[in-house]
């Protein structure tokens, strides 16, 4: 087998088999297979697309790269979130818990924050002591005992992931759905888990921008997690505006809390019950609104919050933090950013709002940044809402106040105003399964 043969194949609008897809994969990751021709391959994968098979062999060709996650050791259907990105994005640190309470099993590696989406670790390490570093059999108890653990990837998952990814972030081949599709559910199927529901976003502030493409790229999540045989639903939710008030890490600990105490927005509130429905039916817990009926009773009756702390406490974490939100103290700056009119918020440029947060000090440009974890955002005026000129629409903290200028000057550039209220999209737009799409927006 040669790759030129298999690059031309592609190329010429062929489809690649299953040997081909693992020759390639295997030469690429023990460096046989050289970076000019895996670009001209996926150069051709952008143009000429796959099917649903071709897909599903290259994922599992990529989650079989490295190691695998063995989660045997954990009792019951194991239930995973994997979401597309966002600004605000906190769903993990309230759905998880919930999920817990009500007798689910998260067993869930998370990811860091890079540019201007934030990250699971990065607001779960704002928490004094917690360790996400919790491995093999540690991880497996964890989860056995108290229903959840949160970790950073330990090991060798999806080398070809890493190598993939790098090498299309400098050929102009990210936005592939094939390419992106693959990524996402080889990471998942590499997990471990036995059941995955999607949170694909879709909006200004997400990687997809339009609703039409998030529903594709869901559909072929879903294929390729129903081929390899993982049971999968994806919900294609808004980032046109960004996820409840609070942006940066600390800030979003304190969200999730006051969420799951039933204190939430309503917006954050909705999409984690929505989520957290979906992964207890999956794990057969019960019909659609059994499930919900019980994720809204684990946050009324306090048991959903217990599990909050009771995982950060198993993880080395200070629970008294989440008790008593002042412990947590303050950014030694904050600023008011004012209306500068009277009217109604038309739209926040949500990949904007997550840049300023991050020039705050919440997000990093480079691997290597560190994170001001008291830094951020809380947007007191959000899409809709009407303001009069001189009210707060946002607070602004930082711990280095010569960043403030610049990222005030940035946030207040992200608003748009409008005379009339505006109609506010819905929050979930569809729901996709391998039967099909259900559509919200129309
Ligand atoms: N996230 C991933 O993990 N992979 C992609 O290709 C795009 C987004």
């Amino acid at each position: 087998m040669r790759m030129y043969d298999i690059i031309m194949k592609k190329r010429n609008g062929g489809t690649l088999s299953k040997e081909e897809i693992h020759f390639m994969i295997n030469g690429y990751v023990k460096g046989e297979i050289p970076d000019y021709q895996m670009s001209a391959m996926t150069m051709a994968i952008y143009y000429q697309g796959m099917t649903d098979e071709e897909m599903t062999e290259l994922t599992l060709a990529m989650a079989a790269s490295g190691d695998q996650m063995d989660l045997s050791g954990i009792q019951g259907i194991k239930v995973d979130k994997h979401s597309t990105g966002g600004v605000g994005d906190k769903t993990t640190l309230v759905l998880a818990p919930i999920v817990a309470a009500c007798g689910g099993r998260v067993a869930k590696i998370s990811g860091r924050g890079l540019g201007h989406t934030g990250g699971t670790l990065d607001k779960l390490e704002s928490i004094p002591g917690l360790s996400v570093a919790v491995e093999g059999e540690d991880f497996v108890r964890q989860v056995n005992e108290i229903g959840l653990a949160v970790i950073g990837q330990t090991g060798n998952l999806v080398p070809a992931d890493k190598k993939l990814y790098a090498l299309r972030d400098v050929t102009a081949t990210v936005d592939s759905v094939p390419l992106i599709a693959s990524s996402i559910m080889s990471k998942k199927l590499a997990s471990g888990s036995d059941a995955i529901v999607l949170d694909v976003k879709t909006g200004s502030g997400a990687f997809m921008k339009e609703t039409e493409d998030s529903i594709l790229l869901a559909q072929k999540m879903v294929a390729i997690g129903t081929l390899a045989g993982r049971r999968v639903v994806a919900l294609i939710t808004d980032m046109d505006t960004p996820l409840g008030h609070n942006v940066g890490n600390a800030l979003e600990v304190q969200e999730a809390v006051a969420t799951l105490q039933g204190r939430g927005p309503a917006d954050l509130t909705e999409v984690c019950l929505t989520l957290a429905t979906n992964m207890l039916v999956l794990s057969g817990k019960g019909s659609y609104e059994e499930c919900m009926a019980m994720a809204k009773g684990a946050i009324a009756n306090g048991s959903a919050f217990a599990k909050l702390k009771a995982m950060v406490a198993a993880q080395g974490g200070d629970s008294r933090v989440l008790d008593d939100l002042a412990l947590y103290g303050e950014a030694d700056v904050m600023e008011e950013l004012l209306a500068p009119v009277d009217g109604y918020v038309e739209h926040i440029d949500t990949e904007g709002c997550g840049i300023a947060a991050a020039m705050l000090g919440a997000g990093r440009e480079t691997k290597e940044d560190t994170i001001d974890m008291l830094a951020g955002l809380y947007l007191a005026k959000k899409e809709g809402d009407e303001v009069k000129k001189g009210e707060v629409l946002a607070r602004l903290y930082t711990c280095d106040g010569s960043k403030m200028a610049k990222a005030k000057e940035k946030l207040l550039s992200c608003y748009a105003y409008c005379e009339e209220k505006p109609v506010v999209m819905p929050l979930i737009l569809a729901k996709v399964t391998k039967d099909g799409v259900e559509r919200y927006d129309e």
